[in-house]
């Protein structure tokens, strides 16, 4: 089988998220009840407004082929959006609709980057990032935060990092998976020194709506002109909207990148889904309270399990400020035995908490990071109660 593949092929690593899903329903079909704590997706069912409006598009026969970068309709409601919600004005001719954001980043990566460039990656990061910036043939390099830093890169560090050989520089901020949110001034710094080294910046800013205790997210692009020249900035309606499943994300930037990514996705996928375009309208230029209601659901769940974990002496936790992910440091854990096994990783933490608690959770070193796991907490408030107890009984049978 080897031989049979491509060594580009051969080189992904399997996305753990997915990994740990499948283990978990997996343990489900033997009849297990597991609690899955390890996909990131809002519990929320997509609002009514945007399901009407595609049933809609269906019934009036909005069933075929579209332009690659979407429908003018499409591009000119991401157009108002970034203006309205980002203060960035883009033109159409520089904004091009995928399917999610992961096709976004990937085929962004594709149309800048090829052997022999670097391309930076905060550490802990979005496990997409790395494989997909490997399939281009250039090489990711981890730029590791520290908690101690509430898991932000200073500018000091980038500069440390940086080299001739770096093409690109990924920041998500919000982040997946710590939640950690970078202020004006902490952006503005990282990227004036990498626009003054010819870096382009990715701006993955899909989790931009999640924001806690009255935080804004800043769009990266806004700092300034110098700064959006150099910039990509890809959304998703993915986590916003409860609209995982549509696969709806964007990019926006400079034309000649845009125009490189219609080129190919043009050979790829075309246009994305015909009928999650028309949704996507009504997304992003219809009524927001949807987004409200589940921004302050999350807010209750983040602080419940927030207080939990940091009612566990074996586990400790950066407050998330965004995004819907905690991100717990389990090395206290390491050296612990049970049923013979000693805890010497996070994977072995992770294989722990779902053998002994019937509770699935992400090791870090999938994003990068050993030594801590990820949680997400967009799962309903019984769920978190029960996993949080689940957690804390096993940790006390160590
Ligand atoms: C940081 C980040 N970027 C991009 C994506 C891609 O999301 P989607 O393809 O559903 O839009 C995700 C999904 O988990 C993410 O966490």
């Amino acid at each position: 089988m080897g031989e049979l593949l491509s060594t580009r092929v051969r080189g992904i690593s399997p996305s753990a998220t997915e990994q740990t899903s499948a283990l978990a329903n997996r343990m489900r079909r033997k009849g297990i009840d597991v609690l899955s704590f390890a996909q990131g997706e809002p519990d929320f069912d997509t609002p009514d407004n945007i399901k009407q409006v595609a049933i809609k598009a269906i019934r009036e026969g909005f069933t075929k082929y579209t332009d690659v970068p979407g429908i003018p309709a499409l591009l000119q409601a991401v157009q108002t959006k970034l203006k309205r919600a980002n203060g960035v004005e883009y033109d159409m001719s520089e904004i091009v609709v995928n399917n999610g954001g992961k096709q976004a980043l990937y085929e962004v990566f594709q149309a800048l980057c090829e052997p022999g460039d670097v391309v930076l990656i905060p550490t802990p990061g979005y496990v997409s990032y790395v494989e997909q910036i490997k399939l281009t043939g250039a090489e990711p390099v981890y730029v590791p935060s520290r908690e101690e830093d509430g898991f932000k890169l200073t500018v000091d560090q980038v500069k440390t990092a940086w080299t001739p050989a770096v093409k690109l520089f990924v920041m998500n901020s919000p982040c997946n998976p710590t939640g950690a949110m970078y202020t004006a001034d902490e952006l503005r710094a990282i990227a004036e020194f990498l626009v003054s080294k010819g870096v382009t910046l990715i701006a993955d800013e899909v989790y931009e709506n999640f924001v806690y205790d009255g935080g804004k997210s800043v769009c990266l692009a806004s700092l300034s002109p110098e700064i959006k020249a150099h910039t990509v900035i890809v959304n998703s309606l993915s986590k916003t909207y409860a609209m995982t499943g549509w696969r709806v994300g964007y990019a926006a930037g400079p034309k000649d990148i845009i125009s490189a990514v219609i080129n190919l996705q043009g050979h790829v996928s075309g246009n994305i889904n015909s009928i999650a375009q028309k949704a996507a309208i009504e997304a992003l230029l219809g009524p927001q309270d949807s987004v409200l209601k589940m921004l302050a659901e999350f807010a209750r769940r983040r602080e419940y399990m927030y207080s939990r974990i940091c009612a566990m002496p074996q586990l400790s936790c950066v407050k998330p400020e965004g995004a819907f992910y905690m991100f717990v440091n389990v090395k206290k854990i390491f050296g612990k035995s049970y049923d013979g096994v000693t805890i010497a990783t996070d994977i072995d933490a992770a294989k722990f908490f779902i053998e002994k608690g019937h509770v699935a959770v992400v090791p870090g070193a999938a994003f990068g990071c050993p030594g801590y796991v990820r949680l997400v907490f967009a799962k309903s408030m019984d769920m978190i109660r029960e996993g949080m107890d689940r957690m804390e009984k096993a940790l006390k049978a160590l």
